[in-house]
């Protein structure tokens, strides 16, 4: 049986996108797994850089501020991709 697991994304920068297609390519990749990542929600400060990554990388919810990733009870995995400071 294939478990869903919620992934949320903060900084959709170069190694944001990067991580969210990798997230993608598992089912194809790792057929046998048993988890198939759900693209929960993205984070990033810049706005428009959070929704882009919406539309194009198909995340289901948005947001300028990275608190909502960690408070949604539906992400299992925070993955942060902003720079190190
Ligand atoms: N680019 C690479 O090839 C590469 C490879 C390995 C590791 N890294 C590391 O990955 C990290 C990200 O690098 P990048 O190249 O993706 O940078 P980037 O500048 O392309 O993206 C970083 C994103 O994080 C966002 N951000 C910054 N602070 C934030 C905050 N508090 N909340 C939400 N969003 C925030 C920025 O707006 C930006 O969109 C860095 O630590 C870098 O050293 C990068």
């Amino acid at each position: 049986m294939t478990q869903p697991i919620g992934i949320g994304v903060i900084g959709m920068g170069w190694m944001g996108a990067v991580h969210s297609r990798a997230y993608q390519q598992v089912p194809v990749r790792f057929d046998d797994a048993g988890v198939r990542p759900r693209l929960v929600i993205c984070a990033d400060e810049v706005e428009a850089r959070a929704r882009q990554a919406q539309a194009t990388l198909g995340f289901e919810r948005a947001t300028a501020d990275w608190r909502q990733v960690i408070e949604l009870h539906d992400v299992q995995v925070v993955n942060i991709a902003t720079p190190n400071n």
